[in-house]
């Protein structure tokens, strides 16, 4: 791929002029050119910040921020940021679940160079869905989003959505010690396995944090797994909430039940019913607690449910024409030989083939091709004893079922493929474009649980 025209950009754009004061402070501009735009200037810098109490940790913040700055904008509407990197090292912005152009897509050498230290990059691309979203850097993964390069992006509906309050929980576990100090974010061990956990779990970058919410109201609860690793085990014992949208997509309503398991990548949007005034909710990961939810007496008439979200306007696949394409995802268990001289492990494999992020030509050679315009049908078979949230950059795809659960078929970017489960997805392929195809366990995609597909 050339990247001629693109490199003039990056050298235009590679003149740190930007007008940080002495200081050093302003981190980030919100400035509507107009009422219905949005247009952010995200700078990615080191922070140290207060993870265990009484220590310091060195992140990587986004406007000033870890997890990052909540990016909010309507659908529809274009977001535009210019993204400026503060970091010792390069770096890009990938916009996960967000349907748009390859060019802002943030993939290295595949949408775009990386930028460099001191330089930026503007994005700029329309809305087309409402929800959940995020972003982070699609370099050097492991470290960057380890170090807290992580962040909610929010899309509105177009009409008001009937929830009146609502609050975004961002989960991460940190690779820190007991004095907050950064370990290993990959060891080798683990990535074989289920990938490396951080051992501080935290909501919105605080260690099981109480969070008030409105007594009697329904909120809207935003959460995201912005994790390396883990797979939350979602619970609200004794709590009355329904699923309103998973990954971005609306769903029919429906209770949460007894658990919900989010892997790395994931979003749930909950509706909660807030009990009367100073009882405590707690927002569990199987048995431990990630938060307390405190009901507090906002002086307002009790809301009611509101309705469905209105769905995303995703293509719908047609499954009767639709070709079947089979990914087999597969632990290959062998250490590649080159690991002395900077190549990268070979746990994982899809169809036989382990990327290398040390590679730049693994996105020359394609793991499958789609016609433009045609539907797919993916089988996603999990031969390992490892879950794997298999994540599609560029298009949403529906989950159609699996061999394991029973599935209402909904839509989304990211599917957490149990071990040994063969699910069923399927999309229209109508955004040209190479895009990568991914466990997001950021260690497996490390070492080898990667591909690109392609659509022409
Ligand atoms: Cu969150 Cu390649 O993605
Ligand atoms: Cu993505
Ligand atoms: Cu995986």
């Amino acid at each position: 791929m050339s990247f001629t025209r693109r490199q003039i950009l990056a050298g235009l754009a590679g003149v740190s002029v930007l007008g940080l004061g002495a200081g050093g402070a302003r981190y980030w501009l919100g400035r509507p050119e107009e009422a219905r735009t949005h247009d952010y200037e995200l700078i990615a810098a080191p922070l140290d910040v207060e993870l265990v109490p009484g220590h310091r940790t060195s992140v990587w913040a986004y406007g000033g921020q870890a997890p990052g700055l909540e990016l909010r904008a309507r659908q529809g509407d274009w977001l535009r940021v210019r993204f400026v990197n503060r970091l010792p090292e390069p770096s890009t912005i990938h916009w996960h679940g967000i349907r748009l152009p390859l060019e802002m897509d943030g993939v290295p050498y595949v949408s775009q160079l990386p930028v460099l230290p001191g330089e930026y990059f503007d994005y700029r691309f329309r809305l087309p869905d409402a929800g959940s979203f995020w972003y982070h850097p699609h370099t050097a993964s492991g470290e960057q989003l380890g170090r807290g390069l992580v962040g909610p992006l929010i899309v509105e509906e177009r009409e008001p959505s009937g929830f009146r309050h609502e609050r975004t929980l961002s989960l991460k576990s940190w690779h820190v010690d007991g004095q907050g100090v950064f370990g290993e974010f990959s060891v080798p061990r683990e990535a074989a396995r289920g990938g490396t956990p951080g051992r501080l779990t935290t909501v919105n970058g605080e260690a099981a944090p109480t969070l008030e919410l409105p007594a009697g109201q329904i909120v809207r609860l935003r959460i995201l797994n912005l994790d390396n690793t883990l797979t939350y085990r979602l619970n609200l014992p004794d709590a009355e909430a329904r699923i309103y949208a998973l990954d971005g997509n609306p769903v029919a309503p429906r209770p949460l039940g007894k658990e919900y398991w989010l892997g790395p990548g994931m979003r749930i949007e909950l509706g909660l019913r807030v009990p009367a005034a100073g009882v405590e909710l707690p927002l569990r990961n199987g048995p431990l607690r990630l938060a307390t939810l405190k009901s507090v007496d906002g002086g307002e008439a009790p809301g009611d449910w509101p309705a469905a979200l209105p769905a995303n306007p995703v293509p719908e696949p047609d499954l009767a024409a639709a070709e079947s394409l089979r990914f087999n995802f597969e632990w290959a268990g062998a250490l590649s030989t080159n690991t002395e001289q900077g190549g990268a492990f070979k746990f994982w494999q899809i169809n036989g083939q382990a990327w290398d992020i040390n590679d730049k030509s693994c996105a020359e050679r394609p793991i499958a091709t789609l016609r433009q315009g045609r539907s797919y049908i993916f089988e996603l078979r999990n031969v390992s004893q490892y879950q794997h949230p298999i994540h599609l950059h560029g298009m949403t795809f529906k989950v159609l079922d699996s061999n394991r659960r029973k599935i209402t078929p909904y839509f989304t970017d990211t599917y957490l493929l149990g071990r040994n489960e063969t699910a069923r997805v399927a999309l229209v392929a109508d955004n040209p474009g190479l895009w990568m195809f991914h466990c997001h366990v950021v260690d497996h995609m490390e070492t080898g649980l990667m591909a690109a597909i392609k659509v022409a």
